[in-house]
């Protein structure tokens, strides 16, 4: 992946005037000025997930995406910095496939309550309950976690994981409500841990009928990081990309994308046409990083994301396994 040519600012603007209202970008324009040049003098590129805010999504990022594509892309930079607008896990996967270059992060206190909700040692204890049952885990886990793991896996790719192992049993954590959403779709039988995503687990099979009773005719696309319950009444379930693809692909005319609020907004920027109905939830980790954060990331190289030496070969080793699966 080669640095992005940046766009001269008016053009910016243009991409994301539907939502940043003429006054307001002034506000933005000396930051994202600034961020081009960093980037330029640093030799960094920013990678954005698709949570990120649409002045940072549409404006200062080089590769936006899923957490896969993240994964995918961080392999391919020719860039001597990554800065990752995400969170922590995004940026220390990203450290782990490259661990010659600087991965940095705007805000150290961009976590994130899967990555939280369990550790190493619970893994080992896992191991112990399940003797030779391959353990598969979301990328939304530590390196620590990765570490004790035998495969990674990402909301875009679970299935493939799961199934490329040819067993009949695998453990898959941190994300409880992922791991009954795959198992619904193989017959491999999935062991879950009870960790859930703080942003997906809120929405309720209500909220659905709700939205389908103000809004006729929407079309529901849920993260498989709700609930089944959840994801049982929407019309498709997808990865973040997987969800812009079916837009881009089926253009519904009305449509609600049950995740994290920017989605939308990233999204109906290239679909204007379309009737986004937003009842969206907040991650509060992915709000954390913003234009001046990331500038003065830049400006310091701070904050640098590093994994220990005992933890990178067997943390790298379950990405890199992941990364193979076709
Ligand atoms: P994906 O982008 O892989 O769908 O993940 C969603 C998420 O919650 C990342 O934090
Ligand atoms: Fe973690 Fe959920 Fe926020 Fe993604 S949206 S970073 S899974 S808390």
């Amino acid at each position: 992946m080669s640095l992005m040519e940046s766009m001269p600012l008016p053009a910016l603007y243009a991409r994301i005037r539907h939502h940043v209202p003429a006054i307001e970008w002034p506000a933005y324009a000396g930051d994202i000025d600034a961020i081009l040049r960093l980037k330029r003098e640093r030799h960094a590129v920013i990678l954005a997930h698709n949570y990120q805010t649409p002045e940072i999504f549409h404006t200062v990022a080089d590769i936006v995406g899923d957490s896969l594509a993240l994964a995918r892309e961080a392999v391919n930079t020719d860039a001597d910095v990554i800065l990752l607008a995400g969170v922590h896990f995004m940026a220390e996967t990203a450290k782990l496939l490259n661990p010659e270059k600087t991965v940095l992060i705007a805000d150290t206190r961009a976590g994130c309550s899967l990555a939280e909700s369990i550790t190493g040692a619970d893994v080992r204890l896992l191991r112990e309950r399940y003797p030779g049952v391959p353990i598969v885990t979301y990328v939304n886990s530590s390196a620590e976690v990765k570490a004790e793991s035998d495969i990674c896996c990402t909301s875009g790719n679970a299935k493939k994981v799961v199934e490329s192992l040819g067993v009949p049993k695998v453990i898959m954590l941190p994300d409880e409500y992922l791991a009954q959403n795959i198992a619904k779709q193989t017959k491999v039988e999935i062991v879950a841990w009870k960790g859930h995503c703080e942003v997906h687990e809120r929405f309720t099979p209500g909220d659905i009928a709700e939205l389908r009773k103000s809004y006729p005719g929407v079309t529901v696309l849920a993260h498989p990081e709700c609930p089944p319950e959840v994801v049982a009444v929407a019309d498709f379930t997808g990865s973040t990309a997987g969800m812009i693809d079916y837009v881009g692909k089926n253009k519904p005319a009305r449509v609600a994308l049950i995740t994290e609020c920017s989605m939308s907004d990233n999204v109906a920027v290239a679909h204007p046409e379309l009737e986004f109905v937003r009842p969206c939830n907040l991650c509060p980790h992915m709000k954390r990083t913003t234009l001046p954060k990331i500038r003065h990331a830049l400006e310091t190289m701070t904050y640098e994301v590093t994994v220990p030496d005992h933890l990178a070969a067997r943390a790298r080793a379950s990405v890199e396994r992941m990364l193979a699966v076709k």
